[in-house]
């Protein structure tokens, strides 16, 4: 990684968060709790990866940060919404998200919920504001919407509790989940900006999208272990105490770290094969990889 990543990445970050202020200040409720539970969770900053992957790719393929920014709003306002519900008591009962206490310690749980709610369904009312504009705008939000739903995150999220505290920890599991919970969204990320441009380098941005996000969830559940809550922000070895199903349980700590530099590696090779210049993605591989030194 470099220090001209580290400024592109900052730009991208920035541009991103003034578009969410933007959108946030359109945000009106009544009862006002609803949207201020919503806008707090939002507003509490985050890496904002997922912005960053689909306006990186979006300018690789030559498609405007305009015509990106609905789906990056869109796609922030989901994964919000997905932390907001995975720290609740009844999930992974976590008391701090980004470095502030979470949504349900501020709010309650029933806040909690309808703001997670809020923030899908509002996602969903900017994707659809979309579709208007043509074929591959409707693709590109009907991609978004799979990603989070019940072939994506939702199936990920469910089968991460159905297989906590499993006695025999399988394989295959493990790999439906990290695939589904954290996969899917990253996918969606890399592949909504190829749509957008008429399909380019679709293929290969797919399965580029899958090993990040599978590399993403590996280096979150060494962080789990590895990791301090002043650099992350949240609550550290949340995963064994609540018996979840990990790459740390399944594999131990240093064989996960071995798969980090494998799972990498895939993700280069995948980049070879673009048709355009992509130096930022393969810079993003050595981000997410650099979250563990
Ligand atoms: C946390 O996502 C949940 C996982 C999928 C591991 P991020 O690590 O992207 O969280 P923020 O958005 O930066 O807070
Ligand atoms: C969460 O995975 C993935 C989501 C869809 C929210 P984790 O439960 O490991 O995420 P953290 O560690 O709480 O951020
Ligand atoms: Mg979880
Ligand atoms: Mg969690
Ligand atoms: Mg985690």
């Amino acid at each position: 990684m470099t220090a001209d990543f580290d400024e592109k990445y900052a730009e991208y970050q920035q541009y991103f968060n003034d578009r969410l202020k933007e959108y946030c200040d359109e945000i009106s409720t009544v009862p006002e709790v609803l949207g201020e539970s919503m806008k707090y969770s939002l507003m509490l900053g985050g890496k904002r990866i997922r912005p960053v992957i689909m306006y990186a790719v979006g300018e690789a393929l030559g498609v405007e940060r305009e015509k990106i920014t609905p789906y990056a709003v869109a796609m922030e306002f989901i994964h919000t919404y997905s932390l907001i519900h995975d720290d609740l008591p009844e999930m992974d009962n976590d008391d701090f998200r980004r470095g502030k206490p979470s949504n349900h310690k501020v709010y309650g749980a029933g806040n909690a919920v309808l703001a997670g709610d809020g923030l899908l369904n509002t996602a969903y009312s900017i994707l659809f504001g979309e579709c208007f504009k043509g074929s591959e705008n409707i693709s590109a939000a009907k991609i978004v919407c799979d990603s989070a739903g019940i072939y994506g995150m939702i199936a990920g999220q469910s089968a991460d509790l159905l297989h906590e505290g499993d006695e025999v920890p399988d394989e295959d599991v493990l790999g439906y989940i990290y695939e589904n919970k954290t996969g899917k969204l990253i996918i969606a990320s890399a592949t909504v900006p190829s749509v957008l441009a008429g399909g380019r380098n679709y293929t290969e941005l797919k399965e580029y999208g899958r090993r990040l996000g599978l590399l993403f969830q590996l280096t979150d559940d060494i962080l789990d272990v590895c990791g301090s809550f002043e650099d992350l922000g949240k609550s550290i070895g949340k995963d064994k105490t609540e018996g979840k199903l990990t790459a740390v349980s399944l594999y131990g700590l240093d064989a996960s770290k071995v798969r980090v530099d494998l799972i990498g590696d895939d993700c280069y090779k995948i980049l070879d094969g673009l048709d355009c210049q992509a130096s930022f993605l393969y810079g993003l591989v050595d981000f997410v990889k650099s979250r563990l030194r």
